[in-house]
């Protein structure tokens, strides 16, 4: 037996004002237009999803999700750069669509930088569509930057959730369709 202590994993908690030294810390390196304290304080305020991943009681990454009628709104996705590149922003990622889906909510949408290659990239890989441009929605360090939209469908809920008068009789049809 190793007498090495296994390294725990990064947990995912819910995000409080607590946190926002670390996370203000995170934003100015991870984004040439952070968002501020005000914008953190006000979505916690609001009741916005918003969870950090925590390393050594430290954040190292978090998401802000705004829930709306049958769908979410990603507003954040970010990990500290000394610890990106190790599946935390997929981690973090699946943890906003299992919440969409815990709620049973159709679609998760989310806007991106034109510029930023390797987020829309993943949001492809994790089953997001590009379907529009919103041109000028960033500040960019000359003039503005366009968003892409991205949406990801989720799947409708199972059949066994239908009312049982919806439900086919046992024994008729065939065992798939
Ligand atoms: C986008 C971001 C959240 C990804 O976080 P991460 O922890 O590095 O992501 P992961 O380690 O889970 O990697 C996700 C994928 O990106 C790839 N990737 C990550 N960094 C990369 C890099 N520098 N170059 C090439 N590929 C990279 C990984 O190989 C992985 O590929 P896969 O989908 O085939 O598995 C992180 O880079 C970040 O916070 N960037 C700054 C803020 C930002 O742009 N947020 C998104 C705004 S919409």
């Amino acid at each position: 037996m190793s007498a090495v202590p296994a390294q725990p994993l990064p947990a995912r908690r819910p995000m409080t004002v607590a946190d926002l030294a670390a996370i203000m810390a995170i934003e100015a390196q991870a984004y040439s237009h952070p968002w501020s304290h005000g914008n953190f304080v006000d979505s916690l305020a609001a009741g916005h999803i918003a969870e950090v991943l925590e390393d050594d009681a430290a954040p190292i990454g978090y998401f802000v999700a705004m829930e709306g009628v049958e769908e979410l709104h990603l507003l954040n996705l970010t990990v500290a750069p000394q610890h990106q590149r190790q599946g935390h922003g997929s981690a973090l990622l699946a943890a906003v669509l299992g919440h969409a889906r815990a709620r049973r909510l159709a679609t998760v949408w989310l806007e991106v930088r034109a510029g930023n290659a390797l987020a829309r990239a993943l949001y492809a890989r994790r089953g997001f569509a590009e379907v529009g441009l919103r041109r000028g929605y960033y500040p960019a360090r000359r003039g503005r930057e366009d968003a892409v939209l991205m949406r990801c469908d989720l799947a409708p809920p199972v059949v066994a959730d239908a009312p049982l008068a919806q439900r086919r009789p046992a024994g008729e049809g065939r065992a798939l369709d």
